[in-house]
């Protein structure tokens, strides 16, 4: 499985950086952002794949890792940089653990909201990409 660290764009200075999100910085048109933020620690976010969607996700602060399955195999990925956004294409099961205290996971998603485009149960989510293949 190939990860894809995406470089967001930054403006530093000595008084602080800016990280810019603009035109071709990531490859899909963002329709839907949200975050993930007072995430107690030991719990675990995640827990499925998606149909159709993309994301972007970015620790905007802190750190969490990210588990990615694609029935195949399986991958590992530490996010614990604001300028490093981890792109998810769809049918990639995801997991999301080891939330550090006052973690923020930024998400960029290419759809909004729609809970008939979530797979929720591994097994469903075997057979999905086998039949995909
Ligand atoms: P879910 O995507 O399962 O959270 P995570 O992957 O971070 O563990 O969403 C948790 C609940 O919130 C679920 O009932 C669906 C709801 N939800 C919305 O209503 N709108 C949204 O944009 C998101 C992301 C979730």
């Amino acid at each position: 499985m190939k990860i894809k660290l995406i470089d967001i764009p930054k403006i530093t200075n000595t008084k602080g950086n800016i990280g810019v999100i603009e035109n071709d910085t990531i490859p899909f048109d963002v329709k839907r952002v949200y975050y993930l933020f007072d995430v107690p620690s030991g719990a675990k976010r995640g827990g499925h794949a998606h149909k159709k969607l993309k994301q972007i996700l970015i620790a905007i602060s802190g750190s969490f890792d990210v588990v990615l399955k694609d029935g195949k195999k399986k991958e590992v990925v530490t996010l614990n940089r604001p300028d490093k956004g981890l792109l998810i294409e769809n049918n990639i099961w995801r997991e999301l653990e080891n939330f550090s205290s006052g973690a923020v996971c930024l998400v960029l998603a290419s759809e909004v909201y729609d809970e008939e485009d979530y797979i929720r149960s591994f097994k469903e989510y075997k057979t999905f990409v086998s039949n995909e293949l």
